[in-house]
């Protein structure tokens, strides 16, 4: 595997994908670009300056001038995010931007503001690109593709333990139901819907550890790039 890939993994929430990102980056020395980062800084933005997440102009004009910095952490080696100057990686994933990213990811401008700043990061190569359209528009072309896939319950299950871990106090129910939402969201939307390109590499990860799926993802990466 002499040249730098581009390995693009896509897939509904909590089936996986960040975990597999992590563990092939270190296995192959590559950078993870999570691009779903982008659309909650988006969302952060609205929600915090009490703006409309529903309103495409205004999300659009957020996402074109959005200035936000990425800090590898020195302690812990994971990545920071910076948002006016303020380190706000946590709050990215609070419940409230859960509850409208979807939303706000859904509309054709906020895509195409994204869209460029995506591809330009991802054709460097040496590069797992994580989101949801990686796939089947932002980098059609990439060497490699995975869809992770798993049950509505199981993913909630995971998610659920997430949040509570990060100190955020929700109810199991509460987890699913949002999760519900959010997969009709993504795959229902006319720009970019959530779904597996021709040529992805489609793996259910229910009752599979996290190694089990590395190792998988690694056979198929071999066979694909010989
Ligand atoms: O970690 P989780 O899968 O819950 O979420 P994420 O990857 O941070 O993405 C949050 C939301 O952003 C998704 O539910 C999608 O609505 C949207 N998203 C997207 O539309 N396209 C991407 N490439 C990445 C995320």
């Amino acid at each position: 595997m002499g040249r730098p890939l581009i390995i693009a993994i896509d897939g509904p929430a909590a089936s996986g994908k960040t975990t597999l990102a992590r563990r092939l980056a270190q296995e192959l020395n590559y950078l993870v670009f999570d691009t779903g980062i982008l659309y909650r800084a988006v969302t952060w933005l609205a929600l915090t300056r009490g703006e409309d997440p529903q309103d495409e102009t205004r999300m659009t004009q957020l996402a074109r001038a959005l200035d936000i910095n990425l800090h590898p952490d020195p302690q812990t080696g994971e990545t920071r995010i910076y948002l006016q100057g303020r380190d706000v990686s946590q709050e990215l994933h609070s419940p409230q931007v859960d509850a409208w990213v979807s939303v706000v990811a859904a509309h054709p401008g906020v895509r195409m503001a994204l869209k460029d700043v995506q591809r330009r990061l991802a054709l460097r190569g040496g590069i797992i690109v994580v989101g949801r359209d990686i796939g089947t528009v932002i980098v059609p072309e990439a060497d490699v593709k995975i869809y992770l896939d798993a049950s509505l319950e199981e993913r909630a299950r995971r998610r659920y333990e997430e949040a509570r871990s990060r100190g955020h106090q929700v109810s199991f129910q509460q987890v699913l139901e949002d999760m519900r939402r959010r997969d009709m969201l993504d795959s229902s939307r006319d720009t970019a819907p959530l779904r597996p390109a021709k040529d992805a590499f489609i793996l259910k990860t229910n009752g599979l550890t996290p190694e089990e799926v590395f190792e998988r993802v690694m056979a198929v990466i071999r066979e694909r790039t010989l």
